[in-house]
């Protein structure tokens, strides 16, 4: 069912103070701008949201996994079809490896297809003593360290939402036609990982499957008849930072009545707008899709019961995602008094980890990086306060691309501080590469074989 109606009521989180927002230098260009967007088509459907939801409520009731990963910021100048093709290959290929050693399903979601906008921890940046406004995503102003690229820019607005719409329509034909087919495991595999032991590895288990497959065909089953086997659900989400963007796109459903932020399947609110009297909980509360809530590790079991309540009144399994962003050091015992709380008041959430954001810092060579040792230990501990509660780790949410570049440290590829300067590519957050985001699987796989 297309949602084509846009909401006349004012909504309530405009009365909200909106943290994170630029400070957009002519009014008047931001409102023509969202008009213009509040009449452009939505990129994607309420009924695509609801199966998002009921896969979802598959995690929280212990079911499915969930992986959801992407860049963490796109970027308008790196845009291509090869990027979109090589960032939706690691990621189904992340994804076989999961439910291959589980043997429960996977919920595939991408930071991708409108991942922009970023919070800053300051509003400006200071570089050999010039400040200026911070890069807040190309979705709103350019990285380049110039007083004219910082100026916030509500055409862009526009231009994401372009580039967001031609990226689903790539994922949408590459995930509906022969590329995610099971039966092409093997045609995934990038040349990078073939001759690194996570590529035998994931090689040895496409062989697994391939096996499988002409097992099946040879006991009478019609493979070629069936769907799930030759296509893949495949969602996207983002940050919804930007609240004017988020309206302008949000529909109404007339078979519901309900309002869809059309912008991306599932969106999420970020750990520095999560305040329970803000504007971005005001807005997610408006709005039926899947959502996510980062929680850092200042969150208390109250403010997190307090989220679960705002955001999930109905306590529908799949509505709401809680993103534990802890920090290795500090994931068990951050985490378990929120297991805790939210497992007794008896809400349905789905639990995620993302071990990137806890474990940033600044190398000595200069660059904002990630040691892979703490992000893999941030969810090694994940797994554990889950089995202490007896709850479900239900997932994962990781920042990566497919490209060999060199922004987090370690892994079995090693890279080291004094190789982060050769392909330091990210306009934001230091992200996996392939090699990294392959290994990762394999050790989550192993924790989810373990738990089995
Ligand atoms: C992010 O996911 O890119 C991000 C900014 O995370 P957080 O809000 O947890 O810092
Ligand atoms: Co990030």
């Amino acid at each position: 069912m297309l949602t084509v109606e846009r909401d006349p009521e004012p909504q309530a989180w405009t009365t909200r103070p909106a943290e994170q927002q630029p400070n957009w230098p002519d009014p008047g260009a931001l409102e023509r701008v969202t008009k213009e967007l509040a009449s452009l088509p939505p990129l994607v459907f309420a009924g695509e949201t609801r199966d998002l939801t009921e896969a979802l409520g598959r995690v929280a009731e212990s079911r499915a996994f969930l992986l959801q990963a992407g860049d963490c910021a796109e970027s308008f100048t790196s845009f291509s079809a090869e990027s979109v093709r090589r960032r939706l290959q690691v990621i189904l290929q992340m994804a076989v490896v999961l439910t291959y050693s589980s043997g429960v399903p996977t919920v595939k979601i991408g930071r991708i297809a409108g991942q922009f906008a970023k919070p800053r921890s300051s509003d400006t940046e200071t570089v050999g003593g010039v400040t200026l406004p911070s890069f807040r995503g190309h979705i709103v102003n350019d990285d380049a360290f110039t007083a004219e690229a910082r100026v916030p820019d509500p055409e862009r607005l526009l231009r994401a939402y372009h580039q967001s719409a031609s990226t689903l329509n790539l994922l949408r034909s590459l995930t509906r036609g022969g590329f995610s087919d099971l039966n092409r495991v093997h045609a995934w595999t990038q040349s990078f990982v073939d001759a690194t032991p996570q590529g035998r590895q994931y090689k040895d288990l496409a062989d697994e499957i391939g096996r499988a497959l002409r097992f099946m065909g040879a006991c009478g089953v019609d493979t070629a008849s069936l769907p799930t086997l030759h296509q893949t659900d495949f969602y996207t989400s983002h940050e919804a930072l930007l609240l004017p963007y988020e309206e302008a796109l949000t529909r109404v459903d007339p078979l519901t009545g309900e309002r869809f932020a059309t912008s991306a399947h599932m969106i999420w609110i970020g750990e520095r707008t999560r305040r329970l009297d803000g504007a971005h909980v005001a807005y997610f509360a408006s709005v039926a899709n899947p959502i996510g809530c980062k929680v850092g590790p200042t969150a208390t079991p109250d403010e997190v019961l307090g989220l679960c309540e705002a955001l999930n009144p109905d306590r529908i399994p799949g509505r709401l995602t809680l993103i534990s962003r802890m920090g290795a050091g500090r994931i068990e015992e951050g985490l378990r008094p929120l297991l805790a709380a939210v497992r007794d008041a008896g809400h349905p959430v789905v639990w995620a980890c993302d071990p990137m954001h806890g474990n940033t810092f600044t190398s000595e060579s200069g660059h904002k990086t990630r040691r892979f040792d703490d992000i893999l230990d941030e969810i090694a501990g994940f797994f554990r306060a889950h089995a202490a509660e007896g709850t479900w780790a239900g997932g994962v949410h990781v920042e990566l691309t497919s490209d060999q570049v060199t922004e987090c440290l370690g892994g079995s590829h090693e890279i080291l501080d004094a190789d982060l300067d050769t392909r330091y590519e990210t306009v934001c957050d230091p992200r996996l590469n392939g090699r990294q985001s392959l290994d990762l699987a394999f050790r989550v796989a192993d924790a989810l074989r373990a738990r089995a």
